[in-house]
């Protein structure tokens, strides 16, 4: 049996009397497209920081390719090749596009200081590259801080690849994008390398389904179904947590969160 890129067994994260992530576990093999959807304080952001180290268990394991790293620190894992985009903009506002990538990139493989001058040349290239990935090339020396909205997002597409990731996190990168900011979005997603492995939270469904090729509804804290992308439109389950169809679906019963303790 082929190990999971990533395998969380009985994670849970309380925050006091607040389970805000409640004894999940899931596999996910390498190469998936997995999507990970729920109500707004469902656990995704929170479940994120477990995988990423951001935050700390309050019980199960965290396993990336069949090593638990737990006890690992959020650098330890990000060398191991983690890598996520935040809900809230992590970006450095002064600085421009290309330095934006660059710094992402040397927090990877050092300073270009230390590189000979033809590796030099080879880093700038290959942040070039990324920032065209996502379709900010005309935008190489803007600083961060005077990008559309949708741009900065795109941004922290090219920031999270250029640490090279075998796992990328994505926390709501179409939020508050255009629809032709979030279809290009979508269409670089598609295009990643297969030995990037995408788990993805995004409330815009449209975005979900013509990515994900597995689907993990969470729920207060819990996974109320992991399927195939039909199986989760067709699950009674999932109907009932959500109202309404189609990309404005909404979600109910937020506020029946298990208490613990
Ligand atoms: N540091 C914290 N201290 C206390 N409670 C927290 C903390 N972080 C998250 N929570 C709570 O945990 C629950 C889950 O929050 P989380 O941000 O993970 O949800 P989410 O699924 O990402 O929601 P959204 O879709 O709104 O981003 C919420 O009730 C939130 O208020
Ligand atoms: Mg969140």
């Amino acid at each position: 049996m082929t190990v999971p890129l990533l395998s969380l067994s009985g994670v849970s994260r309380h925050f006091g009397a607040l389970a805000a992530v409640d004894d999940v576990s899931l596999d996910i093999p390498a190469g998936a497209r997995h999507a990970l959807i729920g109500p707004n304080g469902a656990g995704k952001s929170t479940l994120f920081r477990l995988v990423t180290g951001a935050e700390r268990v309050s019980a199960g394991t965290v396993a990336l390719d069949g090593r638990d790293v737990t006890r690992r620190s959020e650098p330890q894992r990000a060398r191991m090749g983690i890598s996520q985009t935040r809900q809230h903009s992590s970006l450095f506002p002064t600085r421009t596009v290309e330095q934006n990538v660059l710094l992402a990139a040397q927090r990877r493989h050092g300073s270009p200081r230390s590189l000979l001058p033809r590796r030099q040349r080879a880093a700038r290239d290959r942040v070039r590259e990324l920032v065209a990935d996502v379709g900010l090339e005309a935008r190489l020396d803007t600083p961060a801080a005077a990008l559309s909205h949708g741009e900065q997002r795109q941004l922290e597409v090219a920031v999270a690849l250029a640490c090279e990731p075998r796992l990328l996190l994505l926390d709501e990168p179409a939020a508050g994008m255009s629809p032709a900011e979030s279809a290009r979005l979508v269409a670089l997603l598609q295009a990643l390398p297969a030995d990037v492995t995408l788990v993805i939270v995004e409330h815009d469904l449209d975005v979900v389904f013509a990515l994900a090729d597995a689907v993990t509804v969470l729920h207060l804290g819990r996974v109320l179904l992991t399927g195939s992308p039909d199986e989760v439109r067709a699950s009674d389950a999932v109907q009932g947590a959500y109202l309404g169809t189609g990309r404005e679906a909404l979600f109910l019963d937020t506020d029946a969160r298990t208490e613990v303790g």
